[in-house]
């Protein structure tokens, strides 16, 4: 079985996955870390992600594979080495759409992201998981939540555990919605395979939902579809 859960920045596609996952014994893939770890390796040697063909070229060198665990996430290597945290820092935020917006460095991906789901039940995230990577996925959601909100997690994640002044707060989560907003639009508005919820996707907005909510309405479609 595969289930395709694409959406928006920060709208929880990640932690619902992982959850899904760990209570179906499925295998997570996480596509977004991929596209993150071409923009990182792009910046890393000085190539310009205006550089189409370069770009493209880079994608299809390195090899981009998945660890174990690690505290809940799996690692992620780029040509062995683990670049889990690096892929993630404010820099990669800023630069993966335009690398994700390039049809060679998706075409790249492609052939990796199916031959993750060869022979065992697969949750995929993503942006294009329904509509390109898995049209075929037997559950397809998309997952949304009110910009702010999405914001708002994305700060309270970075912060999970540490006291922070609510000024601060509130000024990160302004940023951080402007930050959203941007990639959003970008992912949104390009050519090849951009965020959109497939026609036989199931909506779900999680604004006012907690994680184990979507994860039950996760299960009962699961339920339904087998
Ligand atoms: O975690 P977050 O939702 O912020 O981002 P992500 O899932 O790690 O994806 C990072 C970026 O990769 C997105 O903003 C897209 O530009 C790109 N992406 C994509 O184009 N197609 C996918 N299937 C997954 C991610
Ligand atoms: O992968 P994506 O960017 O779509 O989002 P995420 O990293 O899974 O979720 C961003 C944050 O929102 C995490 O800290 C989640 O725990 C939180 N979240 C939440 O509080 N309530 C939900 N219904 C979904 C996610």
């Amino acid at each position: 079985m595969i289930i395709a859960i694409d959406g928006p920045a920060g709208s929880g596609k990640s932690t619902i996955a992982r959850e899904v996952a760990t209570r179906f014994g499925f295998s997570k893939l996480d596509t977004g870390a991929m596209y993150r770890s071409v923009a990182l390796s792009a910046l890393q040697r000085g190539i310009s992600l205006e550089d189409a063909s370069a770009t493209a070229q880079l994608a299809r060198d390195i090899r981009i594979t998945f660890g174990t665990e690690n505290h809940g996430n799996v690692s992620v290597f780029v040509d062995g080495i683990d670049v889990s945290d690096a892929i993630r820092t404010p820099e990669v935020d800023r630069n993966v759409s335009a690398a994700a917006a390039n049809p060679g460095v998706r075409a790249a991906m492609l052939d990796p992201q199916r031959r993750f789901a060869e022979g065992h039940d697969v949750v995929a995230e993503g942006r294009d998981i329904g509509t390109v990577v898995f049209p075929e996925a037997e559950l397809k959601v998309f997952l949304t939540a009110d910009p702010r909100e999405r914001a708002r997690r994305r700060v309270m994640q970075r912060h999970e555990g540490s006291e922070v002044d609510a000024s601060v707060i509130e000024a990160e989560i302004e940023q951080t919605l402007a930050d959203i907003e941007r990639r959003d639009a970008l992912d949104s508005k390009r050519e090849t395979a951009p965020l959109t919820c497939a026609d036989d996707a199931v909506r779900i907005d999680s604004t006012s939902h907690t994680i184990d909510e979507i994860v039950s309405m996760i299960e009962h479609l699961i339920a339904e579809r087998r």
